[in-house]
């Protein structure tokens, strides 16, 4: 998979590159990064990428030419991504279900937003998608192209020390949808907390079965 990112702060990303799941699924070619500077390849004059809002209002916009400039520069000859998404906190809700469906695309455009936010024609005519991390509203599109490409990271093949961790896990198939149930570790006892007796019980099946039930609990009462 490649993922591509549109952002006008790539430093941003020096520290979520070099993490360990990253680099696995790097180095294991399952995964390409790249990044995107918009004021690279801006056809405005001095670096600019932004322009005042037309009607009126607080903050500058980023420009639909300047977006479209940097997806032409970054495409031309090979074909746009399967999917070109712009972050932004009034789009589809980023879950599971979707960074499972994101994780079988072959390739991912993540465009970042900044100030009052991007030109409208961007979602219209550019973007496949409009995702949002969340109903809150961050400084920039950065930490929510994090989230989004963590998620969908972690799915390819080789990004994980184990590949079974990605299996049974919050909100998986195996677990109902429902979030993960508790885990606990040694010791078995601490300042009077007791680990349930029956994970330590040997009896796999009654583990199981006490694990999902614990699933479900926690599904009714969220
Ligand atoms: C300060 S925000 C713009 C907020 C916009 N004026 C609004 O009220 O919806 C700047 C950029 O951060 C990103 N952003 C902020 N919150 C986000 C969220 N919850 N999910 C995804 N992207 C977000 C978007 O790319 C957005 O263009």
């Amino acid at each position: 998979m490649r993922i591509d990112l549109f952002t006008l702060f790539p430093d941003w990303f020096d520290w979520f590159r070099g993490q360990r799941h990253v680099v696995n699924a790097t180095e294991s070619d399952g995964l390409e990064l790249r990044f995107f500077h918009y004021r690279d390849t801006t056809p405005l004059t001095g670096g600019q990428v932004d322009d005042a809002p037309y009607g009126g209002g607080a903050g500058m916009v980023l420009r639909v030419d300047v977006v479209d400039a940097a997806l032409r520069a970054a495409y031309e000859g090979s074909g746009s991504p399967s999917r070109v998404i712009l972050l932004t906190p009034s789009g589809r809700q980023f879950d599971e279900a979707l960074a499972q469906e994101l994780a079988s695309e072959p390739d991912l455009a993540l465009l970042c937003g900044r100030y009052e936010g991007v030109d409208e024609r961007v979602r219209e005519h550019l973007a496949t998608d409009a995702v949002s991390i969340g109903p809150y509203v961050l400084s920039g599109g950065e930490l929510a192209a994090m989230v989004v490409a963590d998620a969908v990271i972690r799915k390819l093949p080789g990004a994980l020390g184990h590949a079974d961790s990605a299996l049974e896990e919050s909100f998986s198939d195996a677990l109902e949808g429902a979030p993960e149930y508790p885990h606990y570790t040694r010791p078995a006892s601490y300042r009077g907390w007791e680990v349930p007796d029956v994970l330590l019980s040997g009896d796999h099946e009654r583990v199981r079965e006490w694990r999902l039930e614990r699933s479900r609990e926690r599904a009714a009462r969220n």
